[in-house]
């Protein structure tokens, strides 16, 4: 076991781990943050998106180990307490959500585009989707919650 440290959702964390270990390992079984969600466990589905360093990436291939001294952010921590960040109440206004497994990686990616576009068009939208899959919604959905979400972060 190796010691690896970084800071999650604004708190620092130190745990043991195995060098073999993913990230999305790491957050769902050590620190029981299990919004990530495992899909495809192979970089293809987004469904295990979280921020790195305010970057969206696949924790299931991102290993532990490459994420010493650096800074990772969940769909947990984009709520404050009870409050939703905007994205996610654009999520639920929008009908964004049908059986939810991809919703936390979808709000992620959002996350990660409005925050280096705020005002993306409906393709730049979609290419930043790119590489998050739903099987239930057809994404229309989707670009409308993130195309409200856009409005809502303007009047925040
Ligand atoms: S579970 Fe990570 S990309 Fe599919
Ligand atoms: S809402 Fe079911 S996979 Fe997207």
């Amino acid at each position: 076991m190796e010691l690896v440290s970084f800071i999650v959702n604004d708190k620092k964390v130190e745990l043991a781990v195995e060098r073999n270990w993913t990230l999305l390992k790491v957050l769902r079984e050590k620190l029981d943050l299990t919004g990530a969600k495992p899909g495809c466990e192979a970089g293809d589905c987004g469904a295990c998106k979280v921020l790195l360093d305010g970057k969206a990436v696949n924790s299931c291939t991102t290993n532990i180990m490459k994420v010493q001294d650096r800074t990772v952010t969940t769909v947990e921590g984009l709520s404050k307490g009870t409050e939703l960040h905007p994205i996610q109440s654009a999520f639920i206004e929008a009908g964004a959500v049908q059986c939810g497994y991809c919703t936390p990686g979808m709000v992620i990616t959002a996350k990660s585009l409005l925050d280096q576009n705020p005002h993306p068009t409906e393709q730049e939208i979609r290419d930043g989707l790119d590489n998050n899959l739903c099987r239930c919604t057809g994404y229309v959905k989707i670009v409308e919650a993130i195309q409200l979400a856009t409005k809502k972060l303007e009047e925040s």
